[in-house]
């Protein structure tokens, strides 16, 4: 892959968004649709893209679950979380028909890769809304696809209706409840058949070990998660415990990252601030180029590949393997 056309590094646009409707259509799951506030077309987004809503001061990713084909609105959906951190409590309890909301993007960093044979997709709870711009857009392609969605009950269940009026709705299996295994639906490996996966953390990590015990190879597995688990596993403990120092290539100034403290802490601290969103390593907002020295890479978002390029890192989560290392900032 080209670093330079990467999908995590694209640059997004401003956009100022009309909210146009909102209804809720599942529970704790609400819909908004939005025009661009000075009545002009919206740029145009790929099947898996998300906006980046400022919800009162804190940036948002949402994804379009809106056909890619109709340039005149954008589509997302929000699940209510009231133990979150306050993004979609104000989206769904404060945003109301009429409102302008800031926003940017769109931005992809869940691309669909146009294949030979039929993709799979599976979704589970609000993790449905990528797989239905997806959806569009394979229809559009006049191409083959499996949608097999999965959601606690029946009440959980977003987009009944949408889904039902689709015109590719037989490409769609819903469940009800947990999925013990997915190996009946997932299938052997075919080169050319690609596995798009979105939903809660375990069932992401279910649905990837299945595919990969199956033989499936990684550059076929795709996923988005909206949530880093609860305990990362990803903590190395003796570097962990050793701070470093960041420079910023445009000025040479150096910035030390204490120990227990993030990159983008020590940055802010220092007055230069990296557009974060999760804080988790999962939304790709912060993605910063390294110049020089070797990241310790503790996202969920960046490919193995690009990991493994050590050209960009997560600074709101990830450390470094050097005393120093060289940022694109
Ligand atoms: S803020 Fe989301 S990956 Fe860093």
């Amino acid at each position: 892959m080209n670093l330079h056309e990467a999908p995590h590094l694209q640059v997004a646009a401003r956009l100022k968004l009309r909210v146009v409707s909102r209804a809720k259509i599942a529970r704790n799951i609400v819909a908004f649709e939005f025009e661009a506030a000075d009545y002009l077309s919206l740029p145009a987004f790929e099947a898996g893209a998300h906006l980046e809503i400022d919800c009162d001061g804190l940036a948002r990713q949402y994804s379009l679950c809106s056909d890619p084909a109709d340039a005149k609105r954008y589509r997302v959906a929000v699940q209510h979380d009231e133990e979150g951190r306050g993004g979609s409590r104000f989206m769904c309890e404060r945003v109301q028909v009429g409102d302008t909301l800031d926003a940017l993007g769109p931005r992809n960093h869940f691309p669909m890769t146009m294949a030979p044979l039929p993709p799979l997709l599976i979704s589970g709870g609000i993790g449905i809304t990528p797989m239905l711009s997806m959806a569009w857009s394979l229809h559009a392609a006049g191409a083959r696809f499996a949608l097999h969605d999965f959601a606690a009950a029946p009440e959980r269940q977003a987009f009944v209706d949408e889904i039902a009026r689709a015109p590719w709705s037989a490409n769609v299996t819903r469940h009800l409840g947990r999925c013990d295994d997915f190996a009946p639906l997932i299938g052997g490996f075919e080169a050319g058949r690609h596995l798009y996966v979105c939903g809660p953390f375990a069932m992401i990590d279910a649905v990837l070990d299945t595919a990969r015990a199956l033989g499936w190879s990684d550059d076929h597995l795709h996923c988005e998660r909206f949530a880093a688990p609860s305990s990362t596993g990803r903590e190395a403990p003796a570097r962990a415990r050793l701070p470093f120092d960041v420079e910023l290539a445009s000025t040479g100034r150096r910035v030390s990252v204490a120990v227990g403290q993030s990159v983008c802490a020590a940055l802010a601290d220092a007055g230069v601030h990296v557009p974060m969103s999760c804080e988790q390593g999962v939304c790709g907002s912060c993605i910063t180029r390294v110049l020089d020295g070797v990241p310790d890479h503790r996202d969920w978002i960046l490919s193995t590949e690009e990991q493994a390029s050590g050209k960009v890192f997560t600074p709101c989560c990830s450390r470094s393997k050097t005393p120093l290392l060289v940022l694109d900032l």
